[in-house]
């Protein structure tokens, strides 16, 4: 499988077309960001250790009956996807406050909530990813009612299949970021990647944050926490790729 043209020129991921039109590669740069783009820095692999975790997350899922984008893991840095039209909304799952929610609603980091709380947020990095509701998102024809109704119903069951799995590798699974996209048939998928960029782990039994949030706030061993999420996910899944 052959890289083509560029179709997404990120900080932390590229996105290159293939010789296969409906393929996609997926390519981890060592960039971090943060605040919108005005803090930046490169940790030495992490793009390995973000690759391989989405990898072994999107596995982990597909086992669990979750449609994914991903299709199997070329290289340390790369992963071959099916190619969708991605959905201009970012989907919140939060098992813990923290982050924007504890700020926003003057909630202390850590509150366990009563539910699994989901936000919606329209993508786009100049107006601050803003929340907004299903109203909007049907409104502004981000999604359909069915549509929204299946990504609800399959973000549950992502994070029904991953908080276990983080739990029995000694991580509580705070939050994170999930997108969809739309295959050619109309069909949704799971698509961009979950890591430590887009998810908080934080260790259960120390408290130590295993994700951004050490760059966020210079908490330093940014590389270090990445790479023990990594090892401990590699100790427990499965990490061959069987089918295209
Ligand atoms: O910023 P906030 O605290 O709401 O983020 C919740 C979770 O979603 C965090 O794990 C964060 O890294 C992720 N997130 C993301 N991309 C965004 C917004 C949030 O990956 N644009």
């Amino acid at each position: 499988m052959n890289r083509t043209n560029i179709i997404h020129d990120g900080v932390s991921i590229k996105i290159y077309e293939t010789d296969e039109p409906d393929k996609v590669i997926i390519s981890f740069t060592d960039d971090i960001t943060a605040y919108y783009k005005i803090k930046k820095a490169v940790i030495r692999d992490k793009g390995l250790y973000c690759n391989n975790i989405s990898c072994m997350i999107f596995r982990h899922l597909v086992k669990g009956g979750i449609p994914v984008h991903f299709i199997r893991q070329i290289s340390d840095r790369e992963q071959l996807c099916r190619k969708v039209d991605v959905i201009p909304m970012e989907v919140i799952v939060r098992n813990v406050i923290a982050g924007s929610m504890a700020q926003r609603l003057g909630i202390e980091e850590g509150m366990v909530p009563n539910d699994t709380i989901f936000d919606i947020c329209y993508k786009s990095d100049e107006l601050g990813d803003p929340i907004i509701n299903d109203y909007h998102a049907i409104a502004l024809g981000l999604a359909t009612r069915a549509e929204l109704d299946e990504i609800y119903s399959i973000t549950k069951r992502v994070n029904d299949i991953l908080f276990p799995l983080f739990k029995g590798i000694g991580i509580t699974l705070v939050d994170f970021k999930i997108e969809f996209g739309r295959l050619p048939d109309g069909s949704l998928v799971l698509a961009d990647d979950i890591t430590p960029d887009s998810a908080r782990f934080w260790d259960i039994e120390t408290g130590m944050k295993l994700d951004k949030d050490r760059f966020r706030h210079d908490a330093g061993k940014v590389g270090l926490a990445y790479k023990t999420v990594y090892e401990r996910l590699a100790s427990v899944t499965d990490n061959s790729d069987c089918d295209e």
